[in-house]
């Protein structure tokens, strides 16, 4: 699938050549050998970044890389527009800075590039997960920070990467993070990202009112999962807009 959708971007550029180069082996690799793809993945991957962190558009590259590997779960539609839009506008009302609004939009494209290590049987799988598919799930932070780390223009975004699932009472992953230990831009990360998954229709779901929205957030905050008091700026930029 994710060949497929390679192949048919038509571009002449050397950086697409040589994501090419490394994706349609990759994907084949998804397709017909799950087991042991995480490492040879990472090498893959983090190899080529390593020997081009001073090729031109290396960083465009990782977007392209991340959006088609987003296709691959046509469910979530286009979430990651979505949260560039509001990250940018909830961004601005926290008054981040310019650089922390950035991190903050390639955050948007880049938080799952890690599922690229994923199987379409995890992945897309509609049931609950198995113990040993949810550990598998899990590790696309990890492999995400990997892929990302050999980039300097990636420092400010790679503990969006590696902490969007932490969560304020510690029962998160990978590390198990609590409260103030998870980083702050992440933490703004994860409200945006929650809310939009909660506004927007899928097709097993309906999307909830912005109203309906806040209030299930504010729930999940009083249960310890989220900073209340980011919650409650959140819940105030919301429902005054
Ligand atoms: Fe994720």
């Amino acid at each position: 699938m994710i060949q497929q959708q390679f192949k048919s971007i038509s571009s002449t550029t050397k950086e697409v050549n040589i994501m090419l180069e490394v994706a349609v082996p990759l994907s084949a690799e998804i397709e017909y050998d799950i087991t042991n793809i995480s490492n040879s993945i990472i090498y893959k991957t983090s190899g080529l970044l390593e020997k081009n962190s001073n090729l031109e558009g290396t960083d465009q590259l990782l977007f392209f890389f991340a959006v088609a590997i987003g296709k691959r779960d046509p469910d979530t539609g286009n979430h990651c527009e979505r949260l560039v839009k509001i990250g940018s506008e909830f961004g601005a009302y926290l008054e981040l800075s310019p650089l922390e609004i950035r991190d903050l939009n390639w955050g948007a494209y880049l938080h799952d590039i890690g599922k690229i290590a994923t199987p379409d049987a995890v992945l897309l799988k509609k049931g609950r997960l198995t113990p040993d598919e949810w550990e598998i799930m899990k590790q696309h932070v990890v492999i995400g920070e990997r892929i990302c780390h050999p980039l300097a223009s990636m420092k400010g975004v790679l503990p969006i990467i590696r902490h969007h699932h932490e969560r304020w009472d510690g029962s998160g992953y990978p590390d198990g993070l609590k409260e103030h230990e998870i980083p702050y831009i992440v933490q703004v990360f994860q409200i945006i990202d929650i809310y939009d998954a909660l506004i927007s229709e899928r097709p097993y779901k309906k999307g909830l009112t912005p109203e309906l929205a806040i209030s299930l957030m504010r729930k999940e905050a009083d249960a310890g999962w989220r900073n209340p008091e980011l919650t409650a700026k959140f819940a105030e930029f919301i429902l005054s807009r």
